[in-house]
């Protein structure tokens, strides 16, 4: 196996606020990385695929005492809830990160005690404002921009004035500018993705001052800051424990490889700030502490990015959130599962969601268009017609393509475009168009379907041969389409397999195990004399009710 079939890949998501259940929101984010861990995982790449939750928040532990219960508690039973969810929906994620576990909390112990041996890290006082909801410090001049309310949640800005410990970001400032030019440009281009989303941050960078890192008064809940011995028991603010979990579930000699191949962090335009300056300047000033070097090698600088989609909102426009009441809850997604099967919902986060600069509408009519337009019409009438003519005409079984004038399917240059979009695509994470690709392969089949007209050539004498070659073609391109499908929808595809004869393909890639994309979509890998199972529709169509 040559070396870039081994090339590690790091991929995470944000961690989750704890204070409620899980709701479309957090699950479009892991699917995502999901669906990218999975294509990885498909070309045969060493993945690893984070997600989890974050838990020291002031929210946590308000909406535990509301409660009843300690905070703890609380975070123990919405991190089950977020774990069993993402469970169900078959994430395969490699590890759930918990901010109140022990490995957690032990290394950002760690990281925060160096940066205070090293400087970066001091004592000192603050006072201006803070957006409680956010659990997020406003300068001055931004709180006055938005006149003093939260410009998530509308509430009142409070001030604040408090001993704490500040981290160096000014000091940064230039790094981070040089940084940021270095990549603009590069193979694996910008830090900052879709690159649209840059600039204000590099215009923020350009005047950002010294951010506080501790709080006090959280009564406990939280990472106490190392050595403070003030009196009023400070703890690690809670966006610095819950960034630096990207790192601390990989520190060790098994993963560290990992995050030394440089991460594609996932994540919405809410938390860009934090994720495109806070969190490139504390690896920095980490990587010049002892033994951190690797924390911000070469590799890391040259491929590590922020991907940064946009919402998901209700079909009036507004952003879908617990804060606003307005989202859909657990029960939903369970109901659209139930309906449409998991990778109805797969395909329709990952193809439609808000993966650029605009919100997406969640929109119930939308859903059954795709559901009927790309699933049912496409994969499944296909599959379904190649496998009935193949029943009906040739026993059920492939026959072998002889005749190579029949297989322009396979020799023009629509497949080998449409192969290279695809990648294209998901290497720059543009799934909409990785699974448009997809499809036109399917779509490739119809038409060949409807030129070539197997339905109407006889079985026998002359046409046999034809007629073996043409539906052969036809379950070759399918089968070429199912392989990039799977990341997006691997239990049908699965499914699919098993009945050409393809298991093999679901066995390498089970339990996170790894493909051979290159090789998979060869044309010419079914075997004549295969038989072919029919089975039931891949995706039944959705008859809408009348009202
Ligand atoms: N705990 C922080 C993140 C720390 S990461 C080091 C946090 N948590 S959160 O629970 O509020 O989750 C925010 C993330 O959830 C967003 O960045 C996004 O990934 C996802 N989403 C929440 N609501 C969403 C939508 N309405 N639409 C799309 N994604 C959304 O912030």
């Amino acid at each position: 196996m040559s070396t870039h079939d081994r090339k590690p890949f790091y991929v995470t998501t944000p961690i989750y606020y704890v204070n409620d259940k899980p709701h479309l929101g957090h699950v479009y984010t892991t699917m995502v990385a999901d669906v990218v861990a999975r294509y990885h995982r498909l070309r045969g790449d060493d993945t690893f695929f984070l997600t989890g939750v974050d838990e020291h928040a002031a929210k946590v532990s308000d909406k535990a005492a509301e409660h009843g219960l300690s905070p703890q508690q609380w975070a123990d039973q919405n991190a089950a809830a977020f774990r069993d969810v993402f469970a169900k929906l078959e994430m395969t994620n490699d590890d759930f990160v918990r901010t109140s576990s022990d490995r957690h909390k032990a290394k950002v112990t760690e990281y925060v005690a160096a940066l205070i041996a090293s400087g970066d890290v001091y004592a000192g006082e603050y006072t201006g404002w803070y957006d409680a909801g956010q659990e997020e410090y406003v300068p001055e001049n931004k709180a006055k921009e938005y006149d003093y309310k939260s410009p998530v949640n509308g509430k009142p800005l409070v001030k604040k004035a408090e001993k704490n410990y500040f981290f160096k970001l000014e000091k940064y400032r230039d790094d981070l500018l040089k940084f940021y030019a270095e990549r603009d440009g590069s193979d694996r281009g910008s830090y900052v993705q879709p690159e649209a989303r840059k600039n204000e941050i590099v215009n923020r960078i350009k005047e950002a001052n010294d951010i506080p890192i501790s709080r006090t008064g959280s009564n406990g809940w939280g990472i106490p800051v190392p050595g403070d011995d003030s009196s009023g028991g400070q703890t690690i603010y809670v966006w610095i424990d819950a960034l630096f979990n990207y790192l601390t579930y990989v520190d060790d000699d098994d993963r560290r490889h990992y995050w030394e191949s440089g991460a594609t962090h996932f994540i919405a335009k809410d938390i860009l700030w934090f994720h495109a300056a806070i969190w490139p300047a504390l690896q920095m000033a980490l990587s010049k502490c002892d033994g951190y070097a690797w924390v911000w090698g070469e590799e890391v600088r040259n491929n590590q990015l922020v991907y940064t989609h946009s919402y998901w909102v209700s079909e009036s426009g507004e952003k879908m959130s617990k804060s606003l009441g307005n989202f859909l809850d657990p029960a939903a997604i369970d109901n659209y599962v139930d309906e449409f099967g998991l990778d109805a919902l797969r395909y329709f986060l990952a193809t439609r969601g808000p993966l650029g600069t605009t919100d997406s509408a969640f929109s119930p009519d939308l859903f059954v268009e795709v559901y009927n337009s790309d699933l049912s019409k496409k994969i499944g009438n296909s599959s379904s017609r190649v496998a009935a003519m193949t029943a009906k005409k040739l026993d059920g079984m492939f026959g072998f393509a002889s005749d190579y004038r029949h297989m322009h399917l396979a020799t023009g240059t629509p497949l080998g475009v449409l192969l290279t979009g695809f990648q294209n695509g998901m290497d720059t994470l543009k799934l909409a168009q990785a699974g448009d690709c997809a499809i036109d392969v399917v779509r490739l089949v119809d038409s060949y379907i409807e030129e070539t007209e197997p339905f109407r050539i006889a079985a026998d004498g002359d046409t046999r041969e034809e007629l073996e070659t043409i539906l052969y073609s036809c379950a070759e391109a399918l089968r070429i389409a199912s392989v990039l499908l799977w990341p997006f929808i691997p239990d049908k595809c699965e499914q699919f397999w098993s009945r050409i004869g393809c298991g093999h393909y679901a066995e390498r890639l089970k339990d996170k195990g790894r493909g051979d994309l290159a090789a998979w979509v060869q044309w010419g890998q079914l075997q004549p004399g295969t038989p072919i199972e029919k089975g039931e529709a891949l995706f039944p169509r959705y008859q809408v009710e009348k009202k």
